[in-house]
């Protein structure tokens, strides 16, 4: 709540480590498993803007591939086989994957499939106005788009999206009981969501090497890196990567920048306004309020000082994107949803380095869309309490009722 975000660094820091350990306790539980006990946890919490820049300029300190960065516990051995992508290595070898699908999404890739975002947009917008009177946004307006158009560059078919979707809940929700109920199966849960998005893959790369086509999938299993093809271990958590971050984050954005609008009308007012014009600057603040992903992980390399402090060889760090985006030495009156903020330096989709978010211009083109058919067609609409997804790493809403 707003009140947190004014207390001190210090402050938030200390809250966020017992709201780390908080969370997901089931990972905690286990004796035998010491990279998942409470002791094992203690890491360093960037929650300044000036310290996310440095660490992310410094990826040979500040690295990815050392137990990986989308989790503060260091990635298990068995969970690389579905989870180990280039968002968990360093360079070259995370160059090398990354090279694989980045023309796919570069500005000029993503203005071609322009119009199918378009089409999609408008058939969610035709579904909610024969509702009649509302429904929940997330299930049924905020999720659809960004599942729907990472599903198409990948090649997987419409009557899969709900297996699709579903698993993507498991693999970043599974700390919320909705999604897998039972604390202690956590670990389980994710592993079978792995495994089971390994065949569908597997399943779709089968038919690819048959008939290849021109989504991200033949792609991958085309690829050739140095002479070599990609394992189907690297193909599956490539894949998986792509469907996950493509499908959560930018829903939870859509889903935030909802309520943000029902909660300041002035705002609304005035993006209504100039729907096109004011659409670039309301883009960026939706992002920089949701800090959809709450903050990635990096070890230390190298002892190494940075704005004062010490970081040892080995230290966990974690870069608090949602905190830096409220840094009141960064953005004016930073608690303030303002459409026309400029400069908007946010670390939304992570800090400038090799990691940067290679989904951020698809993502401002879906949220950009989707906002522009709402505006124009449902004006009135206004969104209810969020229900929110209970997890540290992502800033998410399960369900918000909207009405009109
Ligand atoms: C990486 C945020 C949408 C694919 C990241 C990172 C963040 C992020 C914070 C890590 C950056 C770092 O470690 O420096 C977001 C947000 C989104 C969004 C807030 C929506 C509002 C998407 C979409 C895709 C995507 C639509 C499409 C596939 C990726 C990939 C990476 C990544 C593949 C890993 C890049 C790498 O390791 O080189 N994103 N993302 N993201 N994102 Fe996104």
């Amino acid at each position: 709540d707003h009140a947190f975000w004014l207390r001190p660094p210090a402050e938030r820091e200390h809250a966020f480590r017992l709201l780390r350990e908080l969370d997901k306790p089931a990972f905690f539980a286990d004796p035998e498993v010491p990279y998942m006990s409470v002791k094992g946890l203690g890491y360093h919490a960037l929650v300044r803007h000036a310290d996310i820049l440095e660490a992310s300029r410094n990826p040979e300190v500040f690295a990815s591939g050392q137990g990986g960065a989308t989790s503060i516990i260091d990635m298990p051995a068995e969970f690389a086989e579905y989870f180990g992508s280039m968002i968990n290595m360093d360079d070259p070898r995370h160059a090398r994957l990354r090279r694989i699908v980045s023309r796919a999404f570069t500005p000029k890739m993503i203005k071609q499939f322009e119009d199918d975002v378009e089409v999609a947009a408008a058939s969610i917008v035709d579904d909610l106005l024969a509702t009649g009177s509302g429904c929940d946004f997330v299930t049924e307006v905020a999720a659809r788009l960004p599942l729907k158009i990472i599903c198409d560059m990948m090649g997987i078919q419409e009557s899969d999206y709900g297996f699709v979707f579903d698993r993507s809940n498991i693999i970043l929700g599974a700390s919320d009981p909705e999604y897998v109920a039972d604390a202690e199966s956590i670990g389980a849960a994710l592993l079978t969501a792995g495994m089971e998005l390994q065949e569908l893959v597997q399943r779709l790369a089968a038919d690819r090497v048959e008939n290849p086509t021109n989504d991200l999938t033949s792609s991958l299993v085309n690829a050739n890196i140095d002479g070599e093809r990609l394992t189907a271990q690297e193909l599956g958590s490539f894949f998986i990567l792509l469907v996950v971050a493509g499908n959560e984050t930018t829903r939870n954005a859509i889903s935030y920048g909802m309520r943000l609008l029902t909660l300041n009308p002035d705002q609304k007012r005035s993006w209504l306004e100039d729907v096109d014009g004011r659409a670039p600057g309301a883009v960026e603040e939706i992002v920089r309020l949701a800090s959809p992903v709450n903050y990635m992980r990096r070890k230390v390399t190298r002892d190494h000082e940075m704005n004062g402090n010490l970081y040892r060889e080995g230290e966990k760090v974690v870069l608090y994107y949602w905190s830096a985006n409220r840094d009141e030495n960064v953005f004016d009156d930073s608690l303030r949803f303002d459409i026309a903020r400029n400069p908007n330096p946010h670390v939304g989709f992570g800090g400038p380095g090799p990691h940067f978010c290679l989904g951020a211009h698809l993502a401002r083109r879906e949220i950009t869309v989707m906002f522009r058919e709402l505006l124009r067609r449902v004006p009135q609409i206004e969104a209810g309490e969020p229900e929110r997804l209970f997890s540290s790493f992502i800033n998410g809403t399960k369900h918000m009722e909207c009405t009109f």
